[in-house]
């Protein structure tokens, strides 16, 4: 296969149109050399077999500390990208290999299994409640509904003060972006700063929460480091509010752009669970999966990616894919969306997985039950989407209540 030899520049247009664009990709390069907008040159890969299959290669690697030395190659030396402070944040397991990975997802697993998290059922459903009382006319469906209730969750999970969600909400979405231009150096130190103190307080007087149980593991021996412990209470946070924030929101605006789909929905709540599938599948809250990168040559999809090169799947483009989905850009809540890669794939498969599903289909459940003349505030063409490659996310979503 003929590879392209000018990167393609991931603009702000491809950022807010993506799909038109990937198809064309899946269709004459389906692994094609990219500059990302924090300015990396990597391959994107966007067929669904392909996305898999780079996902599974143990010659695809995450390991942050060597990803740290490639960065180099790319940025100047003073990129916050590369400050230590900002490093530091990426010492858990979404950027280690194993046995690391192995390890580390380990410490954490039993808290998110389908069985654990389904205790968390009732509180879900009355935060969910609570936080729909307080709708009325036209709201930001992001602001009113679709933050707060992942975040809160998590908080509670992890043992956080949820009062201080604004404060990390503007953290994570510099963290996130990673995006050279804006202050990563200092939302990393005030994330850092926040999260050492609460360790420190928590160690003093333990309280039931993971975040207790994680500092016990770690004063207990060899399994978590100091550093280890703080990038997980990091990434748990992150990961574990503003993925589920899209699920609600896209989830919420696709059914508004498909009369038909809601209305189905709406007669027979218990398409539920099929209907978030297939939401995941046809606008996931991650439109890429994070950054890897190749340790030797690695052909996928008949195309040589040398070693050391940088890697990103596409997991939207993967998504609607049309050898894998049939006419994947319709949303059809009754087609079995089974074998989306929203939450990933590997090893590296989504822990929250589980919490984000309960979450999903409680939020969107209990919103059209509360508000059945739930509709848009605005043109959907107008609508903004977060300047991410790794977020598929909107800045805002203005709806009407009744
Ligand atoms: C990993 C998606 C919610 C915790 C991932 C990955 C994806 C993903 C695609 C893999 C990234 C990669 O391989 O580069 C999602 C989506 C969510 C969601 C679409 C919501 C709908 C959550 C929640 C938590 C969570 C609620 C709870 C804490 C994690 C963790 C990892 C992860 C810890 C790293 C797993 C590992 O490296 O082994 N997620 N996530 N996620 N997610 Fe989620």
């Amino acid at each position: 296969m003929e590879v392209m030899t000018e990167p393609l520049v991931l603009d702000e247009n491809f950022l807010q149109n993506p799909y038109a664009i990937e198809a064309e990709l899946r269709a004459s390069a389906p692994v094609r050399q990219v500059i990302t907008p924090g300015r990396l040159r990597a391959w994107l890969v966007t067929r669904h077999e392909d996305v898999k299959a780079v996902l599974t290669d143990p010659r695809v690697r995450k390991d942050s500390r060597r990803a740290t030395e490639l960065f180099k190659r790319f940025l100047r030396p003073q990129s916050p990208v590369l400050h230590p402070t900002y490093r530091a944040l990426e010492n858990h397991m979404l950027h280690a290999d194993p046995p690391d990975h192995t390890r580390l997802r380990k410490l954490v697993g039993k808290a998110f299994t389908t069985r654990t998290v389904a205790r968390l059922q009732p509180r879900i459903e009355q935060i969910a409640d609570e936080l729909l009382d307080q709708m009325t006319g036209e709201v930001d469906l992001l602001e009113a509904y679709a933050l707060p209730l992942p975040m809160t969750v998590i908080c509670e999970l992890l043992g956080v003060p949820v009062a201080d969600r604004d404060a990390f909400r503007d953290w994570t979405h510099v963290i996130v972006a990673s995006d050279p231009r804006r202050d990563l150096v200092g939302a990393s130190q005030a994330m850092s700063d926040y999260l050492a103190d609460l360790i420190e307080r928590k160690r003093e007087a333990p309280t039931e929460d993971l975040l207790s149980d994680l500092i016990a593991v770690s004063d207990d021996g060899t399994r978590l480091t100091k550093q280890e412990l703080l990038s997980m209470a990091i990434l748990l946070l992150i990961a574990g509010h503003d993925t589920t924030v899209n699920l609600i929101a896209n989830g919420t605006l696709a059914l508004l752009r498909a009369p038909e789909q809601l209305k189905a929905l709406k007669a027979d709540p218990s398409l539920l669970p099929d209907a978030v599938e297939e939401l995941l599948r046809y606008e996931g809250p991650l439109h890429t999966g994070t950054m890897r990168f190749t340790v030797e040559d690695v052909e996928i999809g008949g195309v040589v990616i040398p070693a050391n090169e940088f890697v990103l799947v596409s997991l939207l483009a993967a998504n609607r894919d049309e050898r894998r989905f049939e006419e994947p850009d319709a949303l059809d809540i009754s087609r079995s969306a089974g074998g989306h890669v929203a939450f990933g794939h590997g090893i590296h498969h989504c822990l929250g997985a589980p919490l984000a599903r309960l979450e999903g289909r409680i939020a969107i459940g209990k919103l059209l039950d509360r508000f059945p003349d739930l509709r848009l505030a605005t043109d959907p063409d107008t609508l903004t989407w977060r300047t991410s490659t790794l977020m598929r996310g909107l800045e805002a979503l203005p709806v009407h209540t009744k």
